[in-house]
């Protein structure tokens, strides 16, 4: 695997380009702050009413209405929600300069076929692996985040030299950026949210705490015990990779983990991980998504009014004002 890094990176391909970043949320925000310090021409995108105008302004970044950014810049980067892509895909696309690039950090979109980017637009992905909020804090403390880039269009012949240069000015090629395609980018990262970290890993958690909870267990220690030792692990992990991890936990833990572990992610658990792949890559879950943006959201809004209903959140909040 090639890492390619911030002295491997020609900063040129954006040197005296104008960058639109169109949608000022998680990754737009983060993105266009660090493209502005790394002395980068930004304008972002706002549509009419906006409600990020007041924050943009207050970062003393450029605003415009999307249509006129679009028509001013040179790159054009996508960070809108995904199943909104195809909508202002469309709603762009005629004051996409001839010979533009757009970019995108996430390969779901064209992976998918909500977007079918004209011929003549350069077409890339810079996809930083971790939110937001995370990109500008390391970018500020001089770090960076690992990113994903790929190229699905190369009309000028400089679509990769422009998405290396993207990611070495939001700060990424301080850590890495490690070479993908839009299909491999989108199936993993789809596969990952449900399978792995974003999905099965919170459940697992619940799962956890609710059985000792019914076991007789106090909610509190309960919640220590399954959620709250959680970032001691990612850090371990983080630092010294799983096998390290164990290295440095009680021979009780390991013992433990080695026993239990196995028991919990059985054959059957990789059984329907393979599933959640085979469906991901058949397209199912984009569907779902466009579903869902249609219908204004039904299943989200639920969910999420639920999630602050649990006896593990109440158990949170308690723990809260104890610590407070
Ligand atoms: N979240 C992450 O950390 C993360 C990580 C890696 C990759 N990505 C990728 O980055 C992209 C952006 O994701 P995100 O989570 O940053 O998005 P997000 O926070 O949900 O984006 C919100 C922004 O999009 C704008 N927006 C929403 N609907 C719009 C519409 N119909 N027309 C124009 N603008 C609209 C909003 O405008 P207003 O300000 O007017 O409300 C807001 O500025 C996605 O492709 C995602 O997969 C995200």
């Amino acid at each position: 695997m090639e890492l390619i890094r911030d002295v491997d990176i020609d900063p040129a391909p954006l040197a005296g380009k104008r960058v639109a970043i169109l949608g000022y949320g998680n990754q737009g925000r983060a993105q266009a702050l660090n493209l502005k310090d790394s002395g980068i021409d930004v304008v972002v995108g706002l549509r009419g009413g906006s409600g990020s105008r007041i924050e943009v302004e207050a970062a003393g970044i450029e605003i415009a209405l999307i249509a006129d950014a679009v028509r001013s810049a040179d790159v054009v980067m996508m960070l809108a929600p995904d199943e909104i892509h195809a909508a202002l895909y469309a709603e762009i696309e005629p004051n996409l300069h001839e010979g533009a690039a757009l970019g995108f950090s996430h390969g779901l979109s064209v992976r998918f076929g909500f977007i079918e980017p004209r011929a003549d637009l350069d077409v890339f992905l810079l996809a930083p692996k971790g939110p937001g909020t995370a990109l500008r804090s390391l970018y500020q403390a001089g770090k960076g985040m690992l990113a994903a880039w790929a190229v699905a269009q190369d009309a000028s012949g400089n679509a990769r030299g422009i998405a290396l240069a993207y990611g070495r000015a939001i700060g990424s090629g301080r850590a890495g950026l490690i070479a993908t395609s839009f299909s491999e980018e989108a199936e993993a990262d789809l596969f990952n949210e449900q399978a792995v970290v974003w999905g099965a890993v919170p459940e697992l958690l619940i799962a956890g705490f609710e059985t000792l909870v019914d076991g007789g267990v106090s909610p509190e220690l309960a919640y220590l015990e399954c959620v709250g030792e959680l970032k001691l692990l990612a850090d371990l992990i983080e630092a010294r990779g799983i096998a390290g991890m164990r290295e440095v936990i009680s021979n009780t833990a390991e013992l433990g983990a080695m026993l239990g572990g196995k028991r919990i992610v059985d054959a059957s658990v990789r059984e329907r991980m393979k599933e959640v792949l085979s469906e991901v890559r058949a397209g199912r879950f984009a569907q779902e998504l466009r579903r869902e943006e249609d219908e204004g959201y039904p299943r989200l809004e639920r969910a999420r009014a639920e999630a602050r209903k649990t006896s593990l959140e109440e158990t949170l909040k308690r723990l809260r004002e104890v610590e407070d």
